[in-house]
């Protein structure tokens, strides 16, 4: 995990990818609605900064935790979660991420499962 965020290019193409991934979100037929009339810039920023601290490149996140980012939307059930995590392995995928990052990336989201999905 060391190094991947550098492997990507720096933090503005992690921010840049995360762009493109709630963009796909909020299209998506599936997990849109969750995202619809949302500020996904903020969205990002925050996704941004808890990244960097799972990636290893900082040493704290001062951002709202995962457990509490959702508390205001509809419940995040089972197949919302596992949807994010195929657009995410899509759009990382179409962005020419190394395999090995990819997988390291979804490890790390997979593992919010627990604080995130409220049902099943
Ligand atoms: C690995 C799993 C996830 C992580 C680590 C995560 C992380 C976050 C964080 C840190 C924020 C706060 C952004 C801010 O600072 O305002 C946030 C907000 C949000 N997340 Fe997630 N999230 C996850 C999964 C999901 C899923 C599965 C959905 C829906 C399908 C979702 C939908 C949203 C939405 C709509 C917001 C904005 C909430 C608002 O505007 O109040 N997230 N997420």
């Amino acid at each position: 995990m060391r190094g991947l965020v550098s492997r990507l290019g720096g933090p503005e193409r992690l921010r840049a990818i995360l762009e493109v991934f709630y963009q796909r979100l909020l299209g998506d037929s599936l997990v849109g609605f969750f995202f619809a009339g949302r500020d996904l810039t903020k969205i990002t920023a925050g996704q941004h900064a808890f990244l960097m601290r799972a990636f290893q490149e900082n040493e704290r996140f001062d951002g709202v935790h995962p457990s509490r980012a959702h508390v205001s939307l509809p419940p995040i059930l089972r197949g919302h979660f596992d949807r994010r995590l195929v657009v995410l392995r899509e759009v990382l995928e179409a962005e020419g991420v190394d395999p090995a990052d990819i997988e390291a990336w979804l490890k790390v989201e997979r593992g919010m499962r627990g604080v995130v999905q409220v049902g099943g």
